[in-house]
């Protein structure tokens, strides 16, 4: 498994991650259009799944608005998972596992919504990620990507791969990467949250019209 170089900035930005300025400038609103994007194609779901949760935020917030829900996040850095275990103790709502995208340590078949939220672009192998997203989610459920969206990514991209070990991906990578992996892509969105914003909805298990 490919680890990724630039998990140590996580681990050491855990304890303080819910009270940075960018929760309300740009993960907030992410959050926001993650959860309307899936609520406009979707009922409530039993199973969510977050893949890069951080400390748990989306989950949080996505708690607020469902009942009976079982909430499940991984992340790869431990102090993460060890921060949003901490917030989420006793409530057997939510549960935190460590682990890579790359392999996720959940069953197949077993979530009706999987998110991810700002951080795709530090997956190590994104092919093996969108795989194991596929493989973890259930027929006809949903995955919603939210991600940075790159301007100019002909000079900028090998610069940020360079300096911050980031990989991102343009508007037409990311839907060539879900379709390779059978995930449809039904909705696709751009907004700004502090940075340009690019949000994709797509489902397993529906036929994909490729152009
Ligand atoms: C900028 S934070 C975003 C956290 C959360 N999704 C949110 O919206 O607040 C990126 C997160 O992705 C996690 N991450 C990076 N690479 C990962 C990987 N390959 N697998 C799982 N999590 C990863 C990091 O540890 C970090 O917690």
């Amino acid at each position: 498994m490919k680890t990724n170089p630039g998990q140590g900035r996580f681990n050491r930005w855990a304890p303080s991650y819910d009270r940075s300025i960018l929760q309300r400038l740009m993960f907030e609103p992410v959050h926001e259009a993650v959860l309307s994007a899936f609520r406009a194609s979707s009922a409530p779901p039993h199973d969510v799944l977050d893949v890069g949760c951080g400390t748990g935020r989306l989950l949080e917030t996505a708690a607020e608005r469902w009942d009976g829900v079982r909430f499940t996040g991984v992340d790869a850095s431990e102090e993460m998972v060890e921060e949003a275990r901490r917030k989420h103790e006793g409530d057997a709502r939510f549960v935190f596992k460590q682990g890579d995208a790359s392999a996720l340590p959940v069953e197949s078949d077993s979530f009706d919504a999987v998110f991810s939220t700002m951080s795709f672009h530090h997956w190590r192998d994104q092919a093996a990620g969108i795989c194991e997203v596929a493989r973890v989610l259930r027929p006809g459920g949903f995955f919603v990507l939210a991600d940075i969206d790159v301007p100019f990514m002909f000079f900028l991209r090998p610069l940020l791969r360079w300096t911050d070990h980031a990989n991102f991906q343009g508007p037409k990578d990311i839907p060539r990467l879900l379709e390779q992996a059978d995930l449809a892509v039904v909705t696709r969105r751009r907004f700004w949250a502090l940075l340009r914003t690019q949000l994709f909805l797509a489902r397993k298990g529906v036929p994909i019209v490729r152009s």
